[in-house]
């Protein structure tokens, strides 16, 4: 006897009304439903959540919500692969943690803007403006030459002295940042230090005087963003950036002021300064100017303060590795002018940094869209397909001989620039980087140089809390971040 078709079986369950043949009707279209969404599924032959009728992608985009956008890339790829297809906001997105793929992206003009959500962006101001998110190509590529001339030559060679001074000045003022119990909240202390590095960099105005910014930036973010948003971090950071914008506006009317007043100009005009006569000859807008300023002004307090605050953590975890970089200070400084130093020669110092960013990065993601057709790794791109770039999960995954342990071994070879890319690279990479590279090692030298820094007892980086959504960051509770900071007594050889 031949078993009944599907449709025999589904019509039968139709005029047949008892539960049993009700049931079994219901299991039925589970099935179709089931089947329906297999196919769907694997439409586009990359590996991923399966649709399941819209509720797929309702789940996935959940997940990049709630647990944070690094959080979820690394659940997604540890579960399906080194390229995952997810959707965010309803767009299917590719999650890419392997080192071919993460370089083919970075290195090709094909994948030269970024994705965000339009609304988004247009609501907090940097929709075709400034440069992290700005997706107008040709006002991008403008806006990236005055970032990269304020980022690379006179401003690079500049950048020792200012990092240097400015952690003196703060280490100078230590006693009023201890509280009684002898601990300095040493996120706040890094973020006043690199403020304060940036402005000298690239706005130069007299910022405590001029209006709240210094004391708002270096304010708990955390806080900040709880106070705006209690629910959601990424709205409350965003709302954040948004109310930065008046804040920013009237600084840059400080700063027409102050060039307007002054009988000269300086020969190596800030970056400030170009952009406000590239507005003057109507080459950018004053919506642009203030947008790029912005983000010029808080890229470095965002990275560079927390991958400090982690590396004094790591440090403290590793004591070996502290008596190595105080000898190295130690042999290259002595009783030199810490300005007649070339940084390039601080190669542990510089391992310790690039194992820092490997080991526990800030950015451990970034995200391209594709503005061509393109195949990665045989596997076809259709042009404006969300791509985002796991580069945390990439340095865990690949060439490295200790990938899941803290260790200068490795970096004791040269590392391929495809396997290691804290800073991307390409069209599209950290404009910052060098100079980023720069002010870290400068102010630990200076730091480390008078202090011995040690995290309040019992924290290490695996047991303070930390959230990952734009970023990997340390939640802002006094206990996580409070440090002793004990003098040192040099030895120079
Ligand atoms: C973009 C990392 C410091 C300015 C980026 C990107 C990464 C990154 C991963 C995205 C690259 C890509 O998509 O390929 C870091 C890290 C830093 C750091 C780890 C410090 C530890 C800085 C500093 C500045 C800066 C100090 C400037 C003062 C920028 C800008 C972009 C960018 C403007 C956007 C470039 C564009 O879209 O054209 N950074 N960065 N960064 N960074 Fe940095």
């Amino acid at each position: 006897q031949q078993p009944p078709d599907l449709l025999t079986v589904m019509a039968t369950s139709i005029v047949d009304d008892t539960p049993v043949s009700g049931t079994l009707l219901l299991l039925l279209l589970l099935c179709i439903l089931l089947i329906t969404t297999l196919c769907l599924a694997n439409a586009s032959h990359i590996p991923g959540p399966f649709f399941w009728a819209g509720l797929g992608p309702i789940l996935s985009y959940s997940r990049f919500i709630w647990s944070g956008i690094g959080t979820a890339c690394n659940y997604y790829n540890k579960r399906y692969g080194s390229m995952v297809r997810v959707w965010i906001n309803g767009e299917e997105t590719l999650i890419l943690s392997k080192s071919s793929a993460v370089y083919h992206v970075l290195k090709s003009a094909h994948y030269i803007a970024r994705f965000a959500s339009k609304q988004g962006l247009q609501c907090i101001g940097m929709d075709g403006r400034g440069i992290i998110f700005n997706s107008d190509i040709p006002l991008w590529k403008k806006v990236r030459t005055y970032f990269a001339k304020a980022l690379t030559g006179p401003g690079l060679q500049r950048t020792v002295g200012i990092c240097v001074s400015a952690t003196d000045r703060h280490l100078e003022r230590l006693q009023e940042m201890t509280d009684p119990t002898g601990h300095v909240d040493v996120l706040n202390l890094l973020r006043c230090i690199v403020v304060d590095i940036s402005n000298k960099l690239f706005l130069r105005v007299p910022l405590n005087e001029a209006c709240n910014f210094h004391h708002r930036y270096t304010s708990t973010m955390t806080d900040e963003m709880r106070k705006r948003n209690p629910e959601n971090h990424i709205v409350g950071f965003l709302i954040y950036l948004f109310e930065l914008q008046d804040v920013m506006e009237s600084l840059i009317e400080t700063k027409r002021r102050i060039i307007s007043e002054s009988e000269t100009l300086d020969d190596d005009l800030d970056f400030t300064s170009e952009l406000i006569f590239a507005q003057n000859h109507g080459e950018l807008s004053a919506d642009d100017v203030r947008q790029c300023v912005l983000e010029m002004v808080i890229a470095a307090p965002d990275t560079l303060s927390i991958s400090l605050f982690f590396m004094l953590m790591l440090l403290k975890q590793n004591p070996e590795m502290e008596i190595r970089i105080v000898e190295e200070i130690s042999t290259l400084i002595g009783e030199k002018d810490v300005m007649t130093v070339d940084f390039q020669n601080f190669r542990v110092l510089e391992s310790f940094i690039n194992e820092s960013m490997r080991f526990h990065p800030v950015v451990d993601f970034t995200m391209r869209k594709a503005l061509e057709d393109d195949v990665i790794d045989g596997t076809k791109i259709s042009k404006g397909t969300n791509i985002i770039l796991n580069i945390g999960l990439m340095h865990k995954t690949e060439f490295f001989p200790k990938p899941n342990e803290f260790s200068l071994e490795n970096f004791d070879k040269t590392v391929p620039s495809r396997f290691f890319q804290p800073f991307g690279c390409g069209p599209r990479s950290c404009v910052g980087k060098h100079i980023a590279m720069m002010m870290m090692k400068a102010v630990l030298v200076t730091l480390l140089s008078r202090y011995s820094v040690c995290p309040r007892h019992g924290n290490t980086l695996s047991s303070i809390r930390q959230t990952n959504n734009l970023s990997q960051q340390p939640v802002e509770d006094e206990q996580s971040l409070a440090m002793r900071f004990i003098p040192r007594q040099m030895t120079t050889t």
